[in-house]
Order: structure tokens, then sequence, then C-alpha cells
């Protein structure tokens, strides 16, 4: 292997020396074309479902490729697998044409950043202002428009990303119906996971995590209210990173709970995840929640070191972790990873529980915060449409639109989810009601949840982190807005038995099925969470060690030079 993973301080010495925007000397030109020389050949350039932000940089600043030809061969992987998965809803029509105009920036001696040239694919709820649509996946929305790019939109663009195109989602991010499926949309239909056929992709973000883990693009932002990320990331063997609730701005997000929506990188690398994190967090005026981030947003990604367990103190919260009738191999796979995680040089404390985990249990509380918050929310995102084609102004509008339009699928799939939130006892979420719920569930989710789970050991300023089988960590951690880190953590066995196919053909368990480990911690914790993974995949490399997925695309870069 030739590329060099000290690549990313190189480019950015070589930024300062040209400085960032200033025009190239001469002689910065002559220095720089003497050192741009590809120093692989063709066939060394790795697989696209294995390539990282690392390579890829290295390879477009020797000139090995372009960007436009890495663009052509995600767009050729999408079209052999789609009509399969149905991962990826629209392909951005500017694509190739962005991809050019990032190339001459580079090669006039501007570079971005890592992001510099990189196809990335966002979930369809995140709103571009250009050719693309901005949906959840339903007709309702279908040719809306919004005023400008969502701060995640802009903050891709401006550090270089491609947007490749839109990926499907469970639509509405699975906030609509008591009886619908993960993955499927009225736009897209059913989304499946590439590790077996009709294996469920989960969900929401199903179309980023089935892109993202065979190379449909580098990565894929996804959006999590509870699980939306770690769960197709582990479902999909991938390093989920789902921020604090205000480290990544939801603006023109489309909605489901301002308490609990959050926006984060699904990647195959951890770097690649801390990357694409460090590029799109940060405060936004128009989004206020971004105002609690309490420091300037470091490079996640600099200085991840194999030796991060050293000296940790790292909790299990055991009291959350119980065996059904078909996850031994997941607490088996569980119960290596803590001994991997001693060897590394933590001090494993077990039941460091959730004080209020039985009141968690019987709360009602989550689900009057986002019945009201999306009644609230959703209106808001309505309003600030610039054209709304179907004159939605209410969550009243929309499940009257969703139940008259044949193509919504009612009543197969019901809209009883936004039937209970309609119904709430108060008209939006600035009630006492919606507040003492909010309220409930931040002392459950923080002092008796996650915040008590890291205090309650390890002595004067408590744990590190907590971990858990991925399973078990997204709803304790959403209520009250704390960061998740998923990584792969194995595979159900070749020998494992397919379970029926439910009323919509998916599969629930499957051999080959991949699932995860969740690293959880304090709000705005994310660097040591991030640490933790870095080390933990770096030590087991479960990603690559695994089972191939059942489909994966041929395209390569080298049948595009
Ligand atoms: C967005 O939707 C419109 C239909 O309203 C369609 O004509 C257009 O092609 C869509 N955009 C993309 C990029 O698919
Ligand atoms: C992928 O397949 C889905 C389902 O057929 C379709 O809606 C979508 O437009 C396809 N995407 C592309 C890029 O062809
Ligand atoms: C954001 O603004 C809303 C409405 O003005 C307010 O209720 C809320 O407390 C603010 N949140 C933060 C974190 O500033
Ligand atoms: C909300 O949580 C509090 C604290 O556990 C509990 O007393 C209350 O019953 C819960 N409310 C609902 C509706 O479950
Ligand atoms: C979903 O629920 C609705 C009632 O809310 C019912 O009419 C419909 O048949 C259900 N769909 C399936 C597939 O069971």
């Amino acid at each position: 292997m030739i590329f060099s993973a000290s690549f990313g301080p190189a480019v950015l010495a070589l930024q300062a020396l040209l400085g960032v925007n200033a025009a190239p000397t001469d002689a910065a030109h002559q220095a720089r074309a003497a050192t741009h020389k590809c120093k692989i050949s063709i066939n060394e350039i790795p697989d696209l479902i294995d390539i990282t932000i690392d390579h890829i940089t290295t390879y477009l600043y020797d000139g090995c490729f372009t960007s436009v030809q890495l663009t052509k061969a995600y767009i050729a992987r999408i079209n052999e697998v789609n009509s399969t998965l149905h991962a990826v809803l629209e392909l951005n029509p500017d694509a190739l044409d962005i991809a050019a105009s990032l190339d001459a920036e580079r090669a006039k001696g501007k570079i971005r950043g890592p992001l510099h040239g990189v196809p990335i694919l966002i979930k369809d709820n995140i709103a571009t202002d250009d050719k693309m649509n901005n949906t959840a996946g339903s007709y309702a929305l279908l040719g809306a428009k919004v005023p400008r790019d969502s701060t995640m939109a802009a903050k891709l663009r401006a550090a270089g990303a491609i947007i490749l195109g839109k990926v499907g989602l469970s639509q509405w991010a699975n906030y609509r119906s008591s009886n619908g499926s993960s993955g499927w949309s009225s736009r897209h239909g059913q989304i499946t996971n590439a590790y077996y056929p009709n294996l469920d992709p989960s969900g929401s973000s199903s179309g980023s995590g089935v892109g993202a883990s065979i190379g449909l693009s580098l990565a894929a932002l996804g959006s999590e209210t509870s699980g939306s990320i770690v769960s197709p990331s582990q479902r999909n063997n991938l390093v989920g990173i789902k921020p604090t609730v205000g480290l990544t701005s939801r603006y023109l997000v489309i909605p489901i709970s301002e308490h609990q929506d959050t926006v984060g990188p699904m990647a195959r690398t951890v770097k690649d995840a801390a990357y694409i994190l460090t590029a799109i967090a940060g405060k936004d005026p128009y989004d206020n929640y971004t105002s609690e981030i309490p420091f300037e947003i470091p490079d996640y990604w600099r200085n991840l070191k194999r030796s991060s367990f050293q000296g940790a103190k790292i909790g299990i919260p055991r009291i959350a972790i119980t065996s059904s009738s078909t996850n031994a191999p997941v607490l088996a796979a569980f119960n290596n990873a803590v001994e991997v995680i001693k060897k590394l040089g933590a001090t494993v404390y077990d039941n460091a529980n959730f004080p209020a985990y039985d009141e968690y249990r019987r709360s009602g509380n989550s689900s009057i915060v986002l019945g009201l918050d999306f009644k609230t929310n959703v209106k808001q995102y309505f309003d600030q449409l610039t054209y709304n084609p179907n004159n939605l102004h209410s969550l009243k509008d929309l499940i009257d639109f969703t139940m008259a339009d044949p193509r919504e699928d009612y009543p197969d799939r019901n809209v009883n989810t936004w039937i209970s939130a309609n119904n709430q006892p108060c008209e939006d979420n600035s009630c006492a009601y919606a507040w003492n719920a909010y309220q409930a569930d931040v002392y459950l989710g923080g002092i008796g949840g996650i915040l008590g789970a890291l205090e309650s050991a390890g002595g004067e300023g408590g744990l590190d982190a907590l971990i858990m089988p991925t399973d078990f960590a997204a709803g304790i951690a959403a209520i009250a807005g704390y960061p998740i880190v998923t990584v792969p953590m194995g595979f159900y066995p070749e020998t494992t038995r397919p379970s029926a196919p439910n009323s919509r053909g998916l599969i629930s368990n499957a051999p080959n099925q991949p699932f995860g480990l969740a690293f959880l911690g304090r709000r705005f914790d994310e660097q040591k969470l991030i640490n933790f993974a870095f080390a933990f995949e770096q030590k087991t490399d479960v990603r690559k060690e695994g089972p191939d997925p059942y489909i994966v695309p041929s395209a390569q870069i080298k049948d595009f030079l």
C-alpha cells in the first residue's frame, strides 16, 4: 500500500504555503508541479468499496485521477445496483459540472480541505437549493422550493464536497405510520440491505446506510431523532456519528423534533466520518440550538490514536442490555469487544447503570415531545418554502394530502403516528404540557440516564464513556440529545437461519447481517467517542474482516480514466 496516512497535514501545509485564497506565485506553482506525480499504477487504485478520504486526497493531489472521473465511477455504480436496492432516489444533474469546477480549482492550487472533490450522498430530508427535490420520500413535497441551501448542504459545498444525489429513507424519517417499514417511501419504494436479499436496511437513514456500505459514494449524511443514524449504520457495516443535538444545524432539514433531531455522517471508517463531522459541525444563526456549542469546532480527525483506551474509564449500562431469542451472536461479540477494550488499556466498570432506567421504560414523555414538536416544526418547515406545490400549512393538511393521494399507499400504510400527534392537547410545543414532558426527558436521559451512569463509577470526574451493543443505545441518548458513535462489531454467522419475510417482504434477521458497538458520552463529547471508536476499529478491523455484501457494484475509477 503506497498511500501515506500523514497526507492530510501535508496538504494543509501546502495550503499554508500557497495562502488559501491568494493566487499562488509562479515559484509555488513550479514547486507544486514537481510534486504532482501519480506514484501508483492504475491497478493499485483502491476499490471504491474500500477507498478512504486520505486515499482520494492523495490521488487527486498526485493527479492519478480527477473528481470528474471519480464521480462518473460512482454514478455507474449507482446505476448498476439501484434497480435492486432502490437506495438512491435522485442523482444531482449538476454533479459532473461541480466536479469539473472543483478539478479546475485544484489545478489552480486552491484546495478547500480534505473533502475537496469528494462525492457524498445526502438523505432526502436535507434541502438543497438546486435541481434536486427535498421530500422526505413523499409526494406532498415533490417540486417544493426552499429559499437557499440547508446549512448542511452549504457546509458540504463550502468544504468542496460534491453532493452526488439524494438517498432514500423511511418516509418522513419513520414518523408517519404505526405499520410502515424501514426504508420504504412512496417515491422510491422499498430499499433493501446489500448484505442479504430482502434484508431490512433499517432506518430511517436507509439509503445513506446502503449507499455508503457498498461505495455508491465515499460516505453519506443521515439524520437521527431516535436511532436513525446509528441503527442503519450498524445494519450496513458502517461507522455512524449521531452528534449531540445542537452540534450540527437542522436549518432546512425536514424535521421531526427540534429537541431530538440531529444530522451526522455515515461512513466506512471512523476517520472519514470524523472528516465529515468536522466540515458540517458548527454554530448557525438559523438554528439557535447550535449556540450551545461550548468550543470552536476541532479537527475531529486530527491526532486519532490507537492508544486512546490507555487509562480510559469505560462503563457498561448492563441494565439496558437484554438477551432475546436471536441476539446471542451480538452478545458474544460484545463480550469479546469488552475484552479487547480492556487489553487496550481501559478500566471497564460493569453495571454503570442508568439510575432512572425503570422510569424511563415506563415513560410516555417522548411521544408527547415528538408529537408536539412535529406539529410545530413541520408547520415551520412548510412556511419557509418559497414554492409549496400542495399548499400545505399544517400537520392536518399533510394528513389530508396523504390520505387522499393514492401514491401514498394509505390506508395500507396508515397515518396513525400523525393522528396521535395532531390529537395532543396543545396547539404547539410552547405549552407547559410539552415543556414538562421535555424536562422529564432531560432528566430521564441525563441525570437519570447517561450522565447518571457516567457519574456512577470511576471516582473523580466519573467515566469517559459507556459502551453497549448498538441495538440498545439509541432511545436513552435520543430523549436528551446525547451523542453516540457506532462502529462495526460483528456479523451474524453464515449458519443463521433467515427469518421469514414480514408482511412487507422484509427479512429481519439473516446470515452475515452486520451489527455494531456503540460509544455514548456527555453532550458535545464527540471527540472522546471518536477517539475510542478509532482505537477499536484499528485493533479489530471488523468491517474488512467480515463477509462481503451479496451485491456489490463492479464499476471502478480505472474504467473512466
Ligand atoms: C424534482 O422533481 C421534479 C418533479 O416535480 C422532477 O421534474 C425533477 O426531475 C426532480 N429532480 C431531480 C433531480 O430528479
Ligand atoms: C433508484 O430506484 C428507485 C426505485 O425504483 C427510483 O425511484 C430512483 O429514481 C432510482 N434512482 C436512480 C438514480 O435511478
Ligand atoms: C431557541 O429559540 C427558541 C424560540 O425563541 C427558544 O424557546 C429556545 O429556548 C432557544 N434555544 C436556545 C438553545 O437558545
Ligand atoms: C414523564 O416522566 C416523569 C418522570 O419519570 C413521570 O413522572 C411521568 O409520569 C412521565 N409522563 C408520562 C406521560 O409518561
Ligand atoms: C395498517 O393499519 C391500517 C389501520 O390503521 C389498516 O387498515 C391496514 O390494513 C394496515 N396494513 C397492514 C399491511 O396491515
